[in-house]
């Protein structure tokens, strides 16, 4: 059997299906999903994901798993751009969705508003992050002297686009410590506030930290900033998908996500949301017909040249997967595994814990070490003993451990039993 076959069977389409595809409409529905009071809900749930039956998969903190639904009308849409070019007639770059980067992408800057109670016009669909993250450090007017405001653990993706700033124009990129493993909100919030200066234009901090999983309280953080007139910019690339998010009720000025981690969808699909009142503030850097448009200013960052539209379609299947389980409900099966897993560490006495200490500040991220381990070795060890995967994170900091809906009791248990028996 051929490789192409051999993928199209996996996913459950054959390649004469593939071809009769009417013009990018969708092929296949997701399966209807358990009710929620099935006692096999989670177990149902999994068998949504593609993931081979002998290996445990715990890095969503890195790529998500993409649903079985997600891979199917992305590589749909891939598959009638490959066929029928010639279909396409170019009438209306809004309407049309062959490629991304001239479409305003309204339907799902739609569902990501609604997502996180924000309103379309105040999302701009991107590829990642670091995309994000390096429109707002390149848009935003600052000079010499003054001062960026992060923590100590920051991903360089957040960090990159203010080091050019820093060395092109001047401008300060001034870090302060958090404690690793932080012991409460109010520590990381006191720790901050002290650190602002007369000097400090902007706050940019991950609202969920990558290594070590720490959820900062980032509203009373925004609010102590805005009471200084400082701008903040929130990386969420570890929390949507995870945790459930408000940015109203956060109140910070720009927050930043990706989708391809927590929520399951395709590489290279993320989000930035600039409230309303502050889009002005931020130059177009990446910038095409649309560079101007302060009507429409999401559509002005959207608007970068020729994208895969294909990710876009299984994104928009990812988020409603998503919704239709309910972003509660995701959350809560994410922070039980995780305390679960945290639970059985903290029951061992070789075991060193770079989560928080304080529960509230946790949910599906934990990073742990054993005595006299690295993160290497660790993550060998889980991968030789039940191809287990875990992520390693450096030699003190052993490994990050993610659990998420595709994961079991049963995983996070055997996860512990290995642990114990090193
Ligand atoms: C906190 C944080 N910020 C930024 C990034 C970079 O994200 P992306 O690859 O979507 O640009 C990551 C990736 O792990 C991250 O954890």
């Amino acid at each position: 059997m051929t490789t192409r076959r051999k993928v199209l069977q996996t996913i459950g389409l054959s390649a004469l299906a593939l071809q009769a595809t009417p013009v990018l409409a969708a092929t296949t529905e997701a399966p209807a999903l358990p009710l929620p009071a099935d006692p096999e809900y989670w177990k149902k749930i999994r068998s949504q994901f593609m993931l081979a039956d002998d290996e445990v998969f715990f890095n969503p903190g890195t790529v998500g798993a993409m649903p079985r639904v997600v891979v199917e009308k992305m590589t749909a849409h891939l598959n009638h751009l490959a066929v029928h070019p010639a279909q396409w007639a170019y009438k209306d770059d809004n309407k049309d969705e062959y490629i991304a980067g001239y479409n305003n992408l309204q339907s799902i800057r739609g569902k990501v508003a609604a997502l996180i109670n924000a309103t379309p016009g105040e999302i701009a669909m991107t590829d990642n992050v670091t995309h994000g993250m390096s429109y707002v450090a390149h848009g935003l007017t600052l000079n010499a002297g003054d001062e960026v405001l992060t923590s100590d653990q920051e991903h360089p993706g957040g960090r990159g686009g203010w080091l050019v700033r820093e060395k092109r124009d001047g401008v300060v990129f001034k870090t302060v410590a958090i404690p690793k493993p932080a012991h409460s909100p109010a520590e990381v919030l006191d720790l901050i506030v002290k650190a602002f200066t007369p000097r400090t234009k902007v706050l940019m901090i991950s609202h969920m930290i990558t290594g070590s999983g720490a959820i900062l309280p980032v509203r009373q953080i925004c609010e102590e900033a805005s009471k200084r007139g400082i701008f903040t910019v929130l990386d969420g690339a570890q929390t949507i998908g995870q945790i459930k998010l408000d940015v109203r009720d956060i109140g910070c000025d720009v927050y930043l996500g990706c989708f391809h981690k927590w929520i399951g969808a395709p590489c290279g699909t993320g989000f930035m949301y600039v409230r309303k009142e502050r889009w002005n503030d931020i130059w177009t850097t990446v910038a095409s017909a649309q560079w101007n448009n302060h009507d429409d200013d999401g559509f002005r960052f959207i608007n970068r040249g020729t994208g895969s539209f294909s990710i876009l379609k299984g994104l928009d299947a990812a988020l409603d997967l998503h919704n239709e389980i309910g972003p509660d409900r995701v959350y809560s099966r994410i922070k039980f595994l995780g305390q679960r897993l945290r639970d059985g560490l903290r029951s061992m006495k070789n075991s060193k814990i770079f989560s928080p200490t304080d529960e509230s500040m946790c949910a599906g991220i934990t990073v742990y070490n054993l005595e006299g381990w690295t993160g290497t070795r660790l993550q060998d060890a889980y991968w030789e003993r039940a191809k287990m995967r875990p992520r390693a994170q450096g030699d003190v900091f052993g490994v990050r451990h993610c659990t998420h809906i595709f994961n079991s009791e049963a995983e996070i248990d055997q996860a512990l039993a290995i642990l114990r028996s090193l």
